[in-house]
């Protein structure tokens, strides 16, 4: 029996992970909200890492695997210093010490952040250190390497996989300082206006809902193989683009540009600043990861689903 359980299960990846999940008997979406819409099949429950009654509640013995997406996002967790630690450190300590009491090791695959990185300009080594300039690169980077050591001690069957931000995310924004890299492509194609807070020259590193849930997917299936590099966290590939160039693609989509404000704000200027805009991913290439080759097909798939 596969029992599933989704952390952060009411959000954005959480849902459409679970969506993307064919091989489970069981899947527990568990979120300090409740999820809408659940995939078919999915059960949800409100549920909050950070609490002690709440996990035991959720890890049960049954339990397999285990998606720990459920966090505060970077821009929530810069805003609330101790709310982000709380869920995002104490909370993945708290999960893993639940996974760790289970009878087998569950698999665990955990949504890490190329936040973990900083900013050092140009293409980063896939295996470059953890340098992050954020309370959220900090928070994941703990959340790696706790995963790392309760894996290496045989407590759970672990691996991190490093997102890049997720373009283009449909419904309402969240408190992800990467926010503005969805709306500025979704609200003009739906003829709203969209504010954009950095300058069309700043470059993200981003990729597609689909390649990034087959990447996590991929994390997950490498989290069970029987050997794996030391430091087990993969980089999820992504694609670097200007701000200038996402915008370019809108308009080859049909979307209006003029739509969008530039408002600079040096807050989220100063988040998006602190994360790589490249990074070296040839060997999670090799081992079957996937990347998307081109902006305006991701937009273009946007459309079809919800145009
Ligand atoms: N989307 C991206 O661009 C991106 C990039 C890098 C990393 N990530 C990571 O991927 C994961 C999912 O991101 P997302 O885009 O779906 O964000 P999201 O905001 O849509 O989902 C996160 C979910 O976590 C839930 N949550 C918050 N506090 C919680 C708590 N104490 N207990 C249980 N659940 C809690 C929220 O309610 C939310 O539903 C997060 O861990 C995020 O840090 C996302």
């Amino acid at each position: 029996m596969k029992k599933v359980l989704i952390t952060g299960g009411a959000g954005f990846l959480g849902k459409r992970l679970a969506q993307a999940i064919d091989w489970a008997d069981d899947i527990l979406l568990a979120d300090i909200t409740e999820a809408e819409n659940p995939h078919n099949g999915s059960r949800t429950t409100i549920a909050d890492v950070s609490k002690p009654e709440d996990i035991a509640r959720i890890v049960t013995p049954d339990i397999t695997d285990v998606f720990h997406f459920g966090a505060v996002v970077s821009s929530g967790a810069e805003a609330d210093f101790d709310l982000g630690m709380h869920v995002n450190l104490d909370g993945t300590r708290a999960l893993l010490e639940a996974c760790r009491a289970l009878p087998y090791p569950p698999t665990v695959t955990f949504a890490s952040s190329c936040a973990i990185f900083g900013s050092r300009g140009g293409e980063l080594p896939s295996n470059a250190a953890s340098r992050p300039e954020s309370s959220y690169g900090i928070q994941k980077a703990c959340g790696e390497l706790l995963v790392n050591d309760y894996a290496r001690k045989g407590f759970i069957r672990g691996v991190s996989c490093r997102l890049p931000t997720v373009v283009v995310r449909p419904g309402k924004p969240n408190l992800a300082a990467s926010s503005f890299a969805s709306s500025i492509i979704r609200e003009p194609i739906h003829g709203h206006r969209a504010t954009c807070p950095v300058n069309g020259d700043t470059k993200l590193w981003i990729g597609s809902v689909k390649s990034v849930i087959a990447n996590f997917l991929k994390a997950h299936e490498l989290a069970q193989a029987e050997s794996l590099p030391t430091y087990r966290a993969f980089n999820s590939p992504g694609i670097t683009l200007t701000i200038h160039e996402m915008v370019d693609a809108l308009e080859r989509a049909g979307g209006d540009p003029s739509l969008i404000d530039w408002d600079f704000d040096p807050s989220i200027d100063a988040i998006v600043s602190s994360w790589p805009a490249a990074l070296d991913v040839s060997p999670e290439l090799k081992i079957g990861f996937t990347q998307d080759t081109n902006f305006s097909e991701v937009i273009k798939d946007y459309v079809q689903i919800y145009g």
